[in-house]
C-alpha cells in the first residue's frame, strides 16, 4: 500500500516538502493522547525477547531511528509509538541555524538511497531542551545527537559542544558527539585523534556530572581509513566512552549501487552525504572492524543501509547491540520499524532464543568456531 502511495504520489513532490508534511502529521499524532497510546499498543515492540540493555539503559527492541529525521525532537513519541526501540534526535547545535540552501535533500530511488546536504538545520539546544523536558504520554528511549554550530570557528568547537551538552545531557538517555556529517565545513576534521580527544573528554565531563551519568557515544564516518577507525576505537576505550555509532553518510560515489536498475539516478552526483543501500557494505565492514578491535568492551550501534530484518539480524550477529536506520523508511513507509521488530521476534522464537544477548556478536571474529560453525544463524 505505502509503496503504491510512494511511487504514485509522494515521489512526485519535493522530498523536503514531504518530510515537513510527515513531521507535521506525526506531531498531530503526538498531541492526540488516545490515538498515540493506541498506536503504541499496536505497533511498539512488546516481545520480552527483543528487549536489550545497553550502557545501563533498557531498550524495548534493538532497532531505532537514526539521527537526522527528528532534528528538533518533536516526533519522539510518535516514532516510538510506530515501533522504533529508540529515537535519536538531532543533530542539535548550541545555536539555532537554518542549514544550507534548498534543494538539499534528494532521492536516488534506483539505488534505494538518499543524498542530503541539510547542514544541521535546527532550532538550537535551548529549544530542544524545552521540548525534551515535557512529560511524555508513551514510553520512549531518546538519544540526543549534538554537533557544531556552523558559524563557530573550529578553535571554539569544544566550547560549542559543551554548551549543547550542558543543556541536553540531563534530558537524554544517551548523548552522541557527531563529528562525521559531511555538510558542516571542517566537522569531520574533528575525527583526528589529537582534536577528538579534548573534545570528547570535555563533553564526557559534562555527561558524567548529570544526576544519572548520561552515557556518551561518538558517531563516525564511513569514509575514515581503517587505521583511523582503529584509532578512534582505542581513544573511546581510553576515555571510557560507552559506545560508537557507525556510520554516518558517505561522500563516496564509487559504490556498488550506482548503476542499479540500468541508468544511474538523476541526483546521484549531488554534493552531500549518501545514505541507504549503497552504504550497506561499508557500514557492515566498519562494524566488523570495530568489533574485532574492541570486542564487547564498548556498545556498538550499527547504522547505514539497513533495509529489513535480515540486515538488522546480520548487524546483531556481527556485534552490534543496537541498530539504526533512516533512509529505507522513505521507501518502506511508517510501519517499517514495526515490521522489522515483528520479524526479529519470529526469528528469535523459531530458534528458542529468549535473550537477544545470545545472538549479539555470534558471527564476529572467532565466534563461529566457538559455536561449531553457525551458518544457519545468518537467516
Ligand atoms: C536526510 C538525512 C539527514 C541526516 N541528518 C543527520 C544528522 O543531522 N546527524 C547525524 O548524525 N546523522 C544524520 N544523518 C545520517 C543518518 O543518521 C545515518 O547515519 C545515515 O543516513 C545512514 O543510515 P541509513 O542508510 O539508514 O539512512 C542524516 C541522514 C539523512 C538521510
Amino acid at each position: 500500500m505505502y509503496r503504491f502511495v510512494f511511487t504514485q504520489v509522494l515521489s512526485r513532490f519535493d522530498p523536503e516538502d514531504v518530510h515537513h508534511l510527515t513531521v507535521r502529521a506525526l506531531h498531530l499524532l503526538s498531541v492526540t493522547p488516545a490515538v498515540k497510546r493506541l498506536v503504541h499498543r499496536r505497533l511498539a515492540p512488546r516481545d520480552p525477547a527483543l528487549r536489550v540493555r545497553a550502557f545501563g539503559v533498557h531498550f524495548p527492541g534493538p532497532f531505532g531511528l537514526a539521527a537526522g529525521f527528528d532534528k528538533d525532537a518533536g516526533c519522539v513519541e510518535a516514532m516510538s509509538a510506530l515501533g522504533f526501540g529508540h529515537v535519536e534526535v538531532g543533530t542539535i547545535t548550541a545555536h539555532a541555524q537554518p542549514g544550507n540552501a534548498r534543494p538539499r535533500l534528494f532521492r536516488v530511488p534506483r539505488a534505494r538511497g538518499i543524498v542530503n546536504r541539510m547542514g544541521f538545520n535546527n532550532a538550537g539546544a535551548g529549544a530542544a531542551a524545552r521540548v525534551l523536558s515535557r512529560p511524555r504520554g508513551v514510553p520512549a528511549v531518546v538519544g540526543v545527537n549534538i554537533g557544531k554550530t556552523k558559524v563557530v570557528p573550529e578553535s571554539e568547537a569544544v566550547q560549542d559542544y559543551v554548551t549543547s551538552a550542558r543543556e541536553l545531557a540531563p534530558l537524554a538517555d544517551y548523548l552522541v558527539v557527531n563529528v562525521s556529517s559531511p555538510n558542516t565545513p571542517g566537522l569531520r576534521d574533528l575525527q583526528a585523534v589529537e582534536l577528538l580527544r579534548p573534545l570528547l573528554a570535555a563533553v564526557k565531563e559534562v555527561a558524567d556530572a548529570t544526576p544519572r551519568r548520561t552515557p556518551l557515544l561518538v558517531k563516525i564516518a564511513p569514509d575514515l581509513a581503517d587505521d583511523d577507525v582503529d584509532a578512534i576505537a582505542d581513544l573511546a576505550l581510553d576515555l571510557g566512552l560507552d559506545g560508537i555509532i557507525a556510520t554516518n553518510t558517505t561522500i563516496r560515489r564509487d559504490l556498488d549501487a550506482a548503476g542499479r536498475g540500468g541508468r544511474p539516478d538523476e541526483h546521484w552526483n549531488e554534493t552531500g552525504g549518501l545514505s541507504g543501500r549503497p552504504l550497506k557494505d561499508r557500514s557492515l565492514e566498519v562494524l566488523r572492524r570495530l568489533r574485532a578491535r574492541v570486542g564487547d568492551r564498548l556498545t556498538l550501534v550499527s547504522v547505514g543501509g539497513v533495509e529489513d530484518a535480515d540486515d538488522v539480524w546480520e548487524r546483531l550477529l556481527a556485534g552490534a547491540t543496537l541498530v539504526q536506520g533512516y533512509s529505507a523508511m522513505i521507501y518502506e513507509g511508517p510501519l517499517w520499524a514495526h515490521r522489522i521488530h515483528r520479524e526479529l521476534s519470529r526469528r528469535l522464537r523459531r530458534r528458542g532464543v529468549t535473550d537477544l544477548r545470545e545472538v549479539i556478536g555470534l558471527t564476529a571474529t572467532g565466534a563461529d568456531t566457538l559455536t561449531g560453525g553457525n551458518e544457519g544463524w545468518r537467516r
